[in-house]
């Protein structure tokens, strides 16, 4: 596939730099707010990626990369498609290819890691380890760049020599990536050790696509005007921040930055939006308290273990509720749409949909499968039988339930045994228009009754089912509903 396709132009742009645990949704979202025209997600190990299944969100409106322990491994948007570059860390070309192809439609351009010095990078033969091994640099860049239509990037750190730095960079831009991002510092050097503007300046001037400058965050960028004066003083075309968009995102504002309350505000409206996993945001608003984390602020943020408890430390209760309002009548207008868009389809002698077991829909200790059950007593049917299976991929379970000699299966598979015979319950209660006993629906008299008026033995093993399920069954109806809010992946920086 042709390399040069894509919109992204790398050509006098400031950029979020990619950020382990900082470069998450909502500060990307922030940084485009403030004004940063590219913003890197943080870096995302192709091993953990290859495992993962896009997914979309459609309570959130986002695209969500899940892992088979359902974390959300990446969470990206429409707002951002055209400014976001997805970075990697890879040290296997076929690896890379399949994880780029995996988000390349929803996502700018394509980085490579080639910069980190941590050991858990490194001892992988990725991050700063690839320095040492231009070969396989070239075989990563060049087979990203043959297999996606978006364009590939990889950012560096310089070498200890010059002219091996300029030597790297120039087989670098042979393979045919888009840009190339120098952190001016060698592997060895610290982030408050001095950055090395006149190499990047040496590899700006040897190559000819675009150079994107890093490492200025301590001593040369304090404000948005400094954005340019790095790039002049790099001869770079673009400038790539780190930490001075860490401490304060609206360094990008061309108008001058923001108070820092206003900005953690700003922050903290996008996680909430996002959902946005709370020990990650209060993360990124710990990061932006830098030497105030001991101040009464920081503390009340400290003593914080949740979003809604994040909310309240800044005043945001309001928000917060009525986000969370707002969140919930969409999911529940979604699987309204969705129950009723559902239509049963065979597959070979079995009855299908595509239905998926929401416990939250269900009254405390009520269940399809108990529905079922006690709809085919009522029809004088012989008990249900279930039959799961699973598979060997993410260990997903998928149950088919036999009801009066005929078979009913949902296409979706589940995280638990119990969860799928659910599922199959629904598919059957669907297809033959018997109530499943759903919140809201009408009173079908089938199972609450008998709940109220005695315990049978098929009730004992429904509880079994949810207490398996849900490990608070006994708090259930306390619990309050929330939106399909899948954890977001915490990253070890
Ligand atoms: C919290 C944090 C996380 C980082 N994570 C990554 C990463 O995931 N990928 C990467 O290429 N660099 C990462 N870096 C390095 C930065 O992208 C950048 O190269 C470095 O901080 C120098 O730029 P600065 O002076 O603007 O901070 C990280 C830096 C920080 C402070």
């Amino acid at each position: 596939m042709s390399q040069a396709v894509g919109k992204l132009c790398f050509r006098n742009k400031a950029a979020l730099a990619p950020m382990v645990r900082v470069g998450t949704l909502p500060m990307r979202l922030l940084a485009l707010d403030y004004g940063a025209d590219i913003v890197y997600c943080e870096e995302l190990i192709d091993i953990r990626m290859v495992q993962c299944k896009r997914v979309l969100n459609e309570v959130l409106e986002t695209v969500d990369f899940v892992a088979p322990d359902d974390r959300v491994v990446f969470r990206t948007c429409q707002r951002e498609k055209d400014h976001v570059v997805f970075q990697m860390g890879t040290a296997d070309p076929q690896r890379a290819l399949t994880v780029a192809r995996l988000v390349e439609n929803d996502v700018a351009a394509i980085d490579v890691n080639m910069g980190c010095p941590k050991e858990y990078s490194t001892k992988g033969g990725m991050g700063a380890a690839l320095l040492s091994n231009p070969d396989k640099i070239e075989a990563i860049l060049s087979t990203l760049v043959k297999g996606v239509s978006k364009p590939v990037t990889c950012k560096i750190r310089i070498l200890p020599s010059l002219e091996d730095t300029v030597n790297l960079a120039r087989r670098i831009e042979r393979t045919g990536v888009a840009a190339l991002a120098v952190h001016g510092r060698t592997k060895e050097e610290r982030p408050q050790h001095p950055v090395h503007c006149d190499v990047i300046q040496a590899v700006a001037q040897a190559v000819s696509i675009p150079v994107i400058a890093n490492g200025g965050s301590l001593d040369h960028v304090k404000s948005h005007s400094d954005i340019r004066s790095f790039r002049e003083a790099t001869g770079a075309s673009s400038v790539m921040l780190a930490r001075a968009a860490m401490w304060n995102p609206s360094v990008f504002r061309s108008q001058g930055a923001l108070p820092l309350e206003r900005v953690m505000e700003d922050y903290i409206q996008h996680a909430v939006r996002y959902d946005n996993h709370a020990s990650n945001t209060k993360y990124c608003l710990c990061q932006m308290l830098r030497d105030k984390v001991e101040s009464p602020l920081g503390k009340q943020l400290h003593a914080a273990q949740t979003s809604a408890e994040i909310c309240e430390v800044f005043g945001m209760e309001e928000f917060y509720k009525e986000t969370q309002a707002l969140l919930q009548a969409k999911q529940e207008a979604l699987s309204t749409d969705n129950h009723h868009i559902d239509r049963p389809v065979m597959d070979g002698d079995v009855t299908t949909m595509p239905v998926r077991f929401d416990r939250r829909e269900y009254p405390p200790q009520i269940t399809p499968k108990m529905h079922l059950l006690e709809w085919s007593r009522r029809e004088k049917l012989e008990q249900p039988v279930y039959e799961t299976a699973q598979r060997a991929l993410d260990r997903g379970f998928q149950s088919t339930v036999t009801v009066g000699e005929k078979k009913y299966r949902s296409t979706l598979w589940e995280k638990s045994k119990k969860f799928a015979e659910q599922s199959a319950a629904i598919v059957c209660l669907r297809t033959l228009g018997v109530p499943e006993g759903r919140i809201g629906d009408p009173d079908s008299g089938l199972v609450n009754k008998r709940k109220r008026d005695e315990k049978g033995d098929d009730e004992s093993e429904e509880e079994k089912v949810m207490t398996n399920g849900f490990p608070n069954a006994s708090d259930s109806s306390s619990r309050k509903r929330h939106p399909p809010i899948t954890p977001q992946e915490e990253v070890k920086g």
